[in-house]
């Protein structure tokens, strides 16, 4: 472009730019050079003093003026809306910040070690079964072979409904007072009333006691219930299945033993105590983890299978106590208190 009117033209729109700051501005400069009465349109209306053989060369070089002071102008225009842009956004925004990554959800603790208890007792054939947490005193105690005068079924202990309280959907025995389960056990009584044996079920599940809250108490919390019948089981069994269990939940590494104990519904019962080399400051000491024994022939009896034919083992344990002994968690309340600190240090591990 050799003429000097529109290399002044050019130069003027070059110059002036790093002064407009905004668009209203914009527009009015951008005016002085390509509106009605802009340099460059005052320019183009000098063609007709221009000779005809010049025309050509006018016309080009005019064009290429006007293309270079049009991209001048949009870029100028690109720079104040991400100027504009940005002040939107506030003045403390640094750009050169990595983004927040979004929150994660994660299982519950307590959700975590309920899979991880069914994922172990699948391998080996046992099925998931389940009850109403509202129950009678029936198929919480009497078929459970718990005597009226037991301390589990004082007021002080369970919670009753209301001697009015009907809930139609709840199967009865008889006539008798709903309470919330205190124990997995009751679905031991649902399940063999439903299904003929052979059996090979747990279930998982939440339980009530009128218990007063504190590091190890909770009114609310959960456990798992297993049963296993079938012709001729023996403790023997009952120790291989909780072995293979215990060892696949707290490592090759754990021993364990049966304590005798008593619970009403087994004959014999037992207390299963494990010991693991690395449990934090539990290492490498007896701990009590779960209650079990041979199904009560009586509790058999109950509800209609033959204990000539049959036998069988039941166990429980507290899906909370599990999970404090694995992660080395000292206080139950933590689980129900939904504190993200608490929660976050689990939601990586599935
Ligand atoms: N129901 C017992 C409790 O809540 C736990 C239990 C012990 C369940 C022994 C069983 C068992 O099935 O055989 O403490």
């Amino acid at each position: 472009m050799e003429n000097p009117d529109l290399q002044k033209i050019v130069a003027d729109a070059e110059s002036s730019l790093p002064d407009v700051s905004n668009k209203p501005q914009w527009e009015q400069t951008k005016a002085t050079f390509l509106g009605p009465n802009g340099s460059l349109t005052q320019f183009a209306k000098g063609i007709g003093a221009v000779a005809k053989e010049d025309r050509p060369a006018f016309g080009k070089a005019l064009n290429q003026a006007k293309g270079i002071v049009e991209s001048l102008f949009q870029n100028r225009l690109t720079a104040i809306e991400e100027i504009e842009d940005l002040k939107a956004l506030g003045d403390k925004i640094d750009p050169t910040l990595p983004s927040v990554s979004s929150l994660q959800g994660g299982l519950h603790p307590l959700t975590k070690t309920r899979r991880k208890i069914i994922s172990i007792f699948r391998k080996i054939g046992f099925t998931v079964a389940e009850a109403t947490e509202v129950e009678t005193e029936w198929f919480c105690f009497d078929a459970l072979n718990t005597p009226d005068d037991h301390p589990a079924r004082d007021e002080q202990d369970t919670l009753f409904f209301p001697p009015h309280s009907k809930w139609a959907n709840i199967q009865r025995k008889k006539d008798e007072s709903y309470l919330l389960r205190t124990h997995t056990s009751s679905v031991q009584i649902r399940t063999m009333l439903r299904e003929k044996p052979p059996l090979r079920v747990i279930a998982p599940g939440r339980c009530f006691r009128r218990d007063t809250v504190d590091a190890t108490h909770s009114a609310n919390f959960h456990q798992t219930e297993g049963l296993f019948i079938d012709h001729k089981v023996t403790v023997r069994d009952l120790k291989g299945v909780l072995d293979f269990f215990l060892r696949e939940l707290f490592g090759e590494k754990v021993e364990t033993r049966l304590r005798p104990s008593f619970f009403p519904f087994t004959e014999p019962s037992f207390e299963v105590d494990l010991k693991v080399p690395d449990l934090g400051k539990l290492s490498n000491k007896w701990i009590e983890i779960m209650g079990c024994g041979m199904v009560d022939p009586k509790v058999l009896g109950l509800v209609d299978i033959d204990p000539d034919e049959w036998t069988g083992f039941a166990f429980g344990l507290g899906i909370e106590r599990v999970t404090m002994l694995l992660h080395g968690i000292d206080d139950i309340r933590h689980f129900y208190q939904n504190d993200q600190r608490f929660l976050s240090q689990f939601s990586s591990q599935v």
